[in-house]
């Protein structure tokens, strides 16, 4: 897709590695100037570097769970390219680890990561969305639907960042900005079952296959390119909330109609200890 000076402007949070990566890549394809913004600049360099297009792409360092950081991040935008259409909220933090041994230290850094960084970062970006009519994504979870077992605090964040998402979308609708909120289950990466050994060893009582992404729930690793497609589906249609796979949805529905059936069904699809 061709860009040029004039093109909408993407701001992807945590876009140095990992799914940030990837949606920062699919809106250059998809003709989008971008900002990436991560902490460390040397993973900023070499992710620029790896998407081409240099002069659409602009960096942003710093923490986004800081105001002054998020601050920055949409002000890059601003004064590089002139304009803001989409911001996407990706930075989080997932966990392992029973509840009952979650720490509140450990609460408040995940809801940081996973609240805060978005909050923060939509703050900043309200007044210049609403003059470009831009849209908000949030990268939610399944961890935003459901309490599967093992996930420390993720699941308590992620349910934070979807209420929140659902609420500013209704409160700047009238304003002309659409929230939305993306939920991909597990999503295959290089380093998938070692990121979260240390965690689910130091417990005895969470199974190893909890390691793994989503926790060790029997669902088949997405790609993170398919979510990066969603989260462009969801700024073009201004969709509400989408879950990834779509088939999930379901299952989440008939939990919330039924929470016994909805338990059975994680109890029997999620990783269990025996
Ligand atoms: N991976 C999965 O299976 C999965 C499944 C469902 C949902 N998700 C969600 O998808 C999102 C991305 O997950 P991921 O696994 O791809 O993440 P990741 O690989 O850990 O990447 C995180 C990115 O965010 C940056 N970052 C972290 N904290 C930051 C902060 N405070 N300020 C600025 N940048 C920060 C990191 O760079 P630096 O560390 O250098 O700052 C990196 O670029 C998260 O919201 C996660 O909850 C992931």
């Amino acid at each position: 897709m061709n860009i040029t000076n004039k093109s909408p402007v993407a701001l992807v949070t945590g876009s140095s590695g990992g799914l940030g990566l990837a949606i920062a890549r699919t809106f250059l394809e998809a003709g989008y100037r971008v900002v990436i913004t991560g902490r460390d600049v040397s993973r900023l360099d070499a992710a620029k570097a790896s998407l081409g297009r240099d002069s659409y792409v602009a960096i942003a360092c710093g923490d986004v769970s800081e105001p002054q950081g998020a601050a920055d991040a949409v002000q890059t935008a601003v004064s590089q390219f002139g304009r803001l259409d989409v911001l996407v909220n990706c930075v989080g933090t997932s966990d392992r680890g029973l509840a009952e041994n979650l720490t509140l230290e450990r609460l408040d850094e995940l809801i940081r990561q996973n609240v805060h960084t978005a909050l923060l970062c939509s703050v900043a970006a309200i007044p210049q969305l609403e003059i470009d009519q831009g849209v908000i994504v949030n990268i939610g979870s399944l961890a935003s639907k459901v309490g599967a077992r093992y996930l420390g605090g993720y699941v308590a964040a992620k349910h934070a960042l979807a209420g929140l998402t659902q609420q500013m979308r209704l409160e700047l609708k009238p304003r002309g900005i659409h929230v939305g909120l993306v939920n991909p289950g597990p999503i295959r990466r290089d380093d998938a079952g070692s990121r979260y050994q240390s965690r689910v060893e130091e417990d005895a009582n969470v199974p190893a296959a909890a390691a793994k992404p989503g926790g060790g729930t029997k669902i088949k690793g997405l790609p993170p390119e398919s979510v990066a497609n969603a989260v462009l589906h969801c700024v073009r249609y201004r969709r509400p909330d989408l879950v990834l796979p779509r088939y999930l949805r379901l299952l989440i529905a008939v939990g919330h109609i039924s929470p016994r059936l909805g338990d059975w069904l994680l109890l029997k699809f999620t990783s269990s200890k025996g």
